[in-house]
Order: C-alpha cells, then structure tokens, then sequence
C-alpha cells in the first residue's frame, strides 16, 4: 500500500507552519484605514523605472499561470509611449478561488500593486477587470474609498469581466476593456508592445500585483525569504476535491505536494493523482515520491507539469481519472471561442473521443484517436485554449494509462471496491 492509498500513514509535516509563510493573506481588510495601519508606508517612485531594478532582484514571476518574470514585461511596457496598465482579476479558471479571495479580502494591497505598476511603467491610465460579484463590489468600494482620500495617482477604471473560462486571456481582456466581446484576438504583435487601442499594455495577474506592492514596501530580499531562487515568494493554492478543507492556502514555492494537501487537513480518502495548475495543467500519480514533489517549476518539470494559477485538485482512489478528465474536456470544449479551426472543429471531436473511453466504448484506435486529434489542435489556435487542452489530455491518458486499457476491456478499476 502507498502512502497515497493511506493517507492516514502520511507522516506529520515537520517544517514550519504553513502560517508562518503568510503574506498576502496576513493582514487581510477591506478597510483603507485598517490597510494603512497594517502596512508599511507605500514609497513614492520619483520617476518611471526606478523600481524596475529592485523588481528585478525580487524575481517576481506572474501568477496567472505562466510564471512569466514581472519585471521584463514592466521593463518592456515602459519603454513604449503612453502606456497602460491592467490588473487582471478574471478568474476564469474554475477550480481557482483565490484571485477573487485575495480582491475581497486585501483590495488595497492589489490597488496598491497596481499603482506601483503604472507608475513604473510610466502609464497615465489603470483598469482593473473582476469578474466575481463579491470581489467586483469589494473593488468598487476600495476604489470609492481610495478616490475619497486622494490616494491614487494614476486614475483607474473598474471593468466587468464576463464569467468565462477565456475571458481572462489577455487579449480576451484588452477587448473587453475596449468596449467589445472578451474574446481572444489573434494578436500579431505582443501586447507589451500594441495592445489597449494599440498602445503598450501591461497585463498583470491581480496576485501578481499584491506582490508587487509587498515587494515595494519591503524589499527584494524580503521576498527572497522564501520560495526558490527561481520562484522566489510565496503562492495562493486554491485546494479542492477530497480533502479535510478545501480552500486557500498561502504557500512557499518549492514546497512540496504533501504539504499543500497537508495544510487543508489532509486527504478524507485514498487518493491515486492530483491535477495541478488548473484545467490546462497536469496530472501527476501520487506515491511516495510524487508526495514530496516540490511544488515549483524545476520540481514538477520531470512531470511536464507546473505550478500554473496554484490549483490543487486531488483525485480519490474511488474515482475513475478517465471520466474526471473526460468531463474537464467536455467544459473546455464548450469554453472556446469558436473562432479559430481547432476550437471549432478539434476540441468537440477530441472531448467526444475521450467520452468514448471514459464510457468504455472499445472502439479499435480511440487512444490513437485521442492523440491524433490532441496533436491536431495544439498551437493552432490563435490563443492557447487548444494547447492547454491538448496538454491536459495527454497527461490524462498517460497517468491513466491502466485505466485507459480496463476501459478498453470494458472495465472501470473505480467500480472495484479496493
Ligand atoms: C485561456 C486562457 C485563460 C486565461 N485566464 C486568465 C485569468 O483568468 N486570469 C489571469 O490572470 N490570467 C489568465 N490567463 C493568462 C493571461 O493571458 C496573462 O498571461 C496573465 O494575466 C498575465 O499575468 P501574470 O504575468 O501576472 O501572470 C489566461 C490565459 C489563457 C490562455
Ligand atoms: S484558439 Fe479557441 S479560444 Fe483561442 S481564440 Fe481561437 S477559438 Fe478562441
């Protein structure tokens, strides 16, 4: 028996508390006076730029599932004429919750983020995009209060954002911001460059921002206290699935899975895998060794995983991975935009294949199918919707591979009782 099949033999985590790592969710208030007195003072950046070299030492990566470095997309963005910067609180992801917990309980430390960000980058106009009614009405009232004080000086715009699983691309979010659907656009140049009305734009995660203004306040070394040297800081996990309390969780990168599961209670179940990164992420099987997997890029490299937009979603030994992995394809089949060729024809087909072999039709090539059509659609969008599919199903047929044979026998192993 494995540790994941017992979770009660998992052994007590030893290092610090989880709650010694919190940052983002230390001081949490909605409050203006509350969120001053809270934090330390926010320095004024005399001219644009000054803070790109502490960012720099800081190795801010962005938190909204890339992980691109913060301070090379300020840096680009500030060397275009009359930029503009937005804070992106989409949320599309459905398994993820903290950038909407993050905008209701701190939306001063966002705010705060994103006039550091303007400022840097030398931009005259912000927008902050929110998409969940309890976060949106927490900006707005921020906002309010901020206006009241005369504490922003960069003026920002709050705009709605549609509850879709695209609306948070950034293209999605320029157009929507312009004024149009918040679909993806099929971007000839890169939006640091020509972007909002063609003009240099800075898309920037909200959580991304909450660390910037951390990292403004209190130094590049600080925010090097923990985390990795690549992936310095800490992370919002949002944990869900079998687990004694689902919810958010402030982490150090290079922490391990374990420890993620272990800060919401643990597991109520044996469990066989945990889908990391969201539903463009990846599967991995956990054992022994996947347990003590650092949660990072070089750790979950050997995985072809990441840690994405921290989403932790682990699957119980009583479920069967196919029709998990099969129902995940149908919603994202049904979350394109139906604009290019690969959404419109490539993922129906591909969620349909897979639903196939979830339901243990033993068709002759439906595995090849899968992986044909898996292939098909990858990079031909003009987003990365079909890649994060494609990605998706393929991890989904490699960590389920027994299952994917016993479905082809016309078994389930979930309707085993083990
Ligand atoms: C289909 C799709 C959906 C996305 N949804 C979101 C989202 O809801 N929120 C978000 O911050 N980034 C989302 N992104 C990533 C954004 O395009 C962009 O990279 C990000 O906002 C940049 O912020 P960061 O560098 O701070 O992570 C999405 C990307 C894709 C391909
Ligand atoms: S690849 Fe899909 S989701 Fe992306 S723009 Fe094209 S149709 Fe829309």
């Amino acid at each position: 028996m494995t540790i994941a099949e017992n979770p009660a033999k998992i052994p007590a985590d030893t290092s610090p508390t989880h709650l010694e790592y919190l940052r983002l969710l230390a001081a949490p208030t909605t409050s203006l006076a509350e969120h001053s007195r809270r934090h330390r003072p926010l320095p004024i950046f005399e001219r644009p730029g000054s803070f790109l070299p502490e960012l720099e030492k800081s190795g801010l990566t962005g938190r909204g599932g890339a992980g691109f470095p913060a301070w090379r997309k300020l840096t680009a963005v500030a060397a275009g004429a009359d930029p503009i910067v937005i804070a992106n609180g989409a949320e599309g992801e459905p398994a993820s919750r903290k950038d909407r917990t993050l905008l209701s309980s701190s939306p001063h430390l966002v705010l705060d983020g994103l006039q550091v960000a303007a400022e840097t980058v030398g931009a005259r106009q912000a927008f902050i995009y929110v998409a969940h009614p309890a976060a949106f009405a927490g900006v707005r009232a921020a906002l309010a209060e901020r206006q009241k004080a005369g504490t922003d000086r960069v003026p920002v715009s709050l705009v709605e954002a549609p509850d879709t699983f695209i609306s948070g691309q950034e293209t999605a979010v320029i157009s929507a911001i312009e004024g149009d659907a918040a679909l993806p656009r099929d971007a000839v140049m890169r939006v640091v460059d020509s972007g909002f009305r063609g003009r240099p734009t800075l898309v920037q995660n909200v959580e991304t921002l909450a660390h910037l203004a951390l990292i403004a306040r209190r130094g590049a070394g600080w925010f090097r206290q923990c985390g990795t040297r690549e992936e310095p800081g800490t992370f919002l996990a949002t944990v869900s699935g079998p687990v004694v309390r689902a919810g958010i969780y402030e982490q150090p990168y290079g922490t391990t899975i374990g420890r993620v599961l272990e800060s919401a209670g643990g597991a109520t179940a044996p469990l066989q895998a945990v889908l990391l990164g969201g539903y463009h992420g990846t599967w991995l099987p956990l054992d022994a060794d996947t347990w003590t997997t650092p949660m990072s890029r070089a750790g979950l490299q050997p995985y072809g995983g990441s840690v994405g937009a921290g989403v932790v979603i682990p699957l119980a030994r009583s479920a069967c991975g196919l029709v998990a992995a099969a129902q995940i394809t149908d919603y994202l089949a049904g979350q394109s935009a139906r604009q290019c060729g690969p959404c419109l024809n490539g993922l129906p087909r591909l969620a349909d294949t897979l639903a196939a072999l979830a339901g243990r039709q033993a068709r002759a090539g439906l595995v090849d199918e899968v992986a044909r059509l898996a292939a098909v659609v990858d990079g031909r969008g003009a987003c990365r919707h079909p890649d994060g599919t494609a990605r998706f199903v393929r991890s989904s047929l490699s960590v389920f591979r027994d299952e994917v044979s016993a479905h082809l026998a016309g078994v389930c192993t979930a309707d085993v009782p083990s």
